[in-house]
This record gives C-alpha cells, structure tokens and sequence, in this order.
C-alpha cells in the first residue's frame, strides 16, 4: 500500500492540494494587473484585460492553486508571461488558501463594469418633494464626511421603491454629483449575461471596485431585474447566482464598511426576500402633491423654448396622479410639440388640455394591459 506521506508520486499541484486540505480557503481573489518587476528590450509592458474570465479562472487556479494569498502581496505568472505580476487587491479571507473554488477577478485600474453614466448637472434641490428619501440621503453623505461619529452604525442597505417616474434615479444622480466621493451606478439589467456566471462575477467586481476606491456608494438600479422572488427567478434565466452573490456582498464583511448600497424598484413585493430583508430602511418615493407638482411644472416651463400661457393653477389640478417625469414628458413635451406643429408662438390651455387627455388614454391603455 502507498505510504500517506509519500509525495514521490504526486504532482506539485497535488500536493498543494494536500497542504490545502483543512485550510482556510480563499473565496474571492482580487488581483490587478502590475507589471514586469525588471525591465529588458525584449519585454513589452503587456496591457493586462481578461476577455473570458472563466477561462482565465481556470488558468490562474492550474497555476496558484494552493497559494497562500493575503492582500497587497504580489503573485507572479509563471507560464504565459513568466514573472509578470499580479497584486493582490483583496483576498476573502485574507491569508487563506486558492483552491478549485475561488473566485478569481482581475480588475483593471477601470473597471469593466457597465456602469451607468451620471447625469452631471442634477443637485439635491432640483428633487422636488421626496424628503424621507433627501434626508436619508443627507445621513449618508454625513456619514461619508465623518464615519467616525457612527461608530459601527453605518448606514449599509437602502431600498428606494415607488411608482415609476417619481425621482429615484434622479436622487442617486444628485447623490453622485453632490458627494464628493466615489459612486457606481448600475442598472440590474445590464448585469444578466451571455454566460452563467458572468453576473455574479460583476457584482463581485462592482463590490472590488468600490473597496479598492472607498468611501463608495453603490446604486443598482431597476434591482427587480434580478432580485426577483425565488419563484420568478427561473422567468429571467439563472439569476440565482446574481443574487446570492448580492446576497453575500450586501452582508459585507468588517472591510465593506465605508461601502453603501442603495438600490431602486418599482415593486418591492416581487423582490427576492431573502435580499429584502438586507434593507435596513425601504423609502418610498410617492407621487407628487399639490405644491410639489406647482414646482415641478415651474421649474420646467424655464426651460421652454416657448412662452407658457396656460393657467398653471388649472394644470396643476388636471394633473393630480402624474408622476414628476409624466408631468415633464407627457404634458409639457407633448403641449410644445403640438404649439410647434400649429406654428404658434406660444403654449395655451390648448396644448395642455390636449395634452392631458392624451396621456389619459395611454393609462386608460396600459391599465387595460395589466388588468
Ligand atoms: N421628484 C422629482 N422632482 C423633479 N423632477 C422629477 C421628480 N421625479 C421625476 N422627475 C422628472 O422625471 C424624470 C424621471 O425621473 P427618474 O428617472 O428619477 O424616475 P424613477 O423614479 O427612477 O423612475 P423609474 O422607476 O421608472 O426608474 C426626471 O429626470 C425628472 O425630470
Ligand atoms: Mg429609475
């Protein structure tokens, strides 16, 4: 019988294996890419991108398996591009071993995530209404200003929800602009795709990401894309990994403070619950009163290239039930582009009316659709 101890017939790669055995393993590996410790004529500085991370895991575990990593040290590509370096972003947990389990993640300096463009020039102010939502959000930005003062009661996880239109993205937009930290913004739909996998690999990413640069805020937006209730999940294809992976980033370990997400739905009710219990707070965004529409309409006929005759406390009575964007695209486009297709001068109860009754007939349609 072969001795248990005896190597002689075991690859190096087998006998990492053992030494791995009962370790602590590594469950996500972050590297970036470095570079070449020496410089010599015949090496050019490679720019270092993955095009298909799982072949890429396979590569980098047939390689390290068995490494001991910890964070900041260096591990070094032997076979492709001999002593081309690799640091370690980050290793969970840190100083445990790679195994046939890890995550691996290369990141470049800029990440490949699709990431959602901020719209530059919205504030706080220009979020009419909406206060429970603009002062959690003021909470967050004086957490990022002084985390000191909160001494482990970090906000973490929050659920924006409400009818379509009422300002969600437009407050994390504001966000973005008035923070003066780091923020990522992603739409849920972006994550789901051609390969199992390629999501959570993402969201593992984003969280890298936005560790490697914290403070960081991280809005996933239209979240019911993925986090959908068990049961629906098989209706968008394996999203399952997505939102375990969510699940595991959004509990965070001691190094995710600093970090925080928010994320937006129109429907709260179909999310996963599982994620939705992660919530510390749900902030619904409600449609526009009375005063808050007046100033809506207000703050948008400025930037008419027309002149606004219309009675303004009339339209603000005729459009109770419309959200912020119904107000701006379907009664206030719709009324110019009528006054622009008649060659007038100016926009008149008209336009308006005949704005209203039109978008009366789209929710008379699309309550039919649902119903
Ligand atoms: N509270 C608000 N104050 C001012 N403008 C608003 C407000 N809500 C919506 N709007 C207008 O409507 C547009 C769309 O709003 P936004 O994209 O933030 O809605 P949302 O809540 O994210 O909707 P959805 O659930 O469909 O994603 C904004 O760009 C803005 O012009
Ligand atoms: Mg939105």
């Amino acid at each position: 019988m072969k001795n248990r101890n005896d190597n002689r017939y075991m690859t190096d790669q087998q006998i990492r294996q053992q030494i791995v055995q009962n370790r602590i393993e590594t469950k996500l590996l972050v590297l970036e890419p470095v570079g070449y410790p020496v410089e010599s004529n015949f090496i050019e500085s490679p720019q270092i991108e993955v095009s298909n991370k799982e072949l890429f895991e396979i590569y980098a575990k047939e390689q390290w398996n068995g490494y001991r990593v910890h964070k900041n040290q260096y591990i070094f590509d032997q076979k492709l591009m001999p002593d081309f370096a690799f640091q370690v972003a980050e290793a969970r947990p840190d100083n445990s071993y790679i195994t046939n389990n890890t995550s691996i993640l290369v990141i470049a300096p800029e990440s490949n995530v699709n990431l959602l463009k901020t719209q530059r020039d919205i504030c706080f102010d220009d979020v009419i209404g909406q206060e429970k939502a603009k002062s959690k959000t003021k909470i967050i930005t004086k957490y990022l200003e002084e985390p000191e003062k909160f001494n482990g009661w970090a906000p973490k996880n929050i659920l924006f929800y409400g009818m379509p239109g009422t300002g969600k993205t437009m407050l994390a937009q504001a966000l973005a602009n008035e923070l003066n930290v780091n923020i990522q913004m992603i739409k849920a739909t972006s994550l789901i795709g051609n390969h199992v996998g390629d999501g959570s690999s993402q969201i593992h990413e984003l969280y890298a990401q936005a560790r490697l640069k914290k403070p960081t805020v991280i809005f996933i937006d239209e979240i019911d894309a993925i986090a959908l209730e068990r049961k629906y999940q098989s209706l968008r294809g394996d999203v399952t990994e997505i939102v375990n992976a969510l699940l595991t980033e959004m509990d965070g370990m001691d190094d995710n403070d600093s970090v925080i997400t928010i994320c937006a739905t129109n429907n709260p009710s179909l999310l996963d619950y599982a994620i939705r219990s992660r919530f510390e707070e749900e902030i619904e965004f409600t449609l526009p009163d009375e005063e808050d529409r007046l100033k809506i309409l207000e703050k948008n006929m400025k930037t008419l290239p027309l002149e606004c005759m219309f009675n303004l406390n009339d339209c603000v009575e005729k459009t109770k039930g419309f959200s912020g964007r119904d107000i701006k695209q379907k009664v206030l486009k719709t009324a110019l582009h009528k006054a622009i297709s008649e060659s007038k001068e100016v926009i008149t109860d008209e336009d308006i009316d005949y704005a209203i009754s039109e978008s009366h007939k789209e929710f008379v349609k699309s309550d039919a659709m649902f119903s």
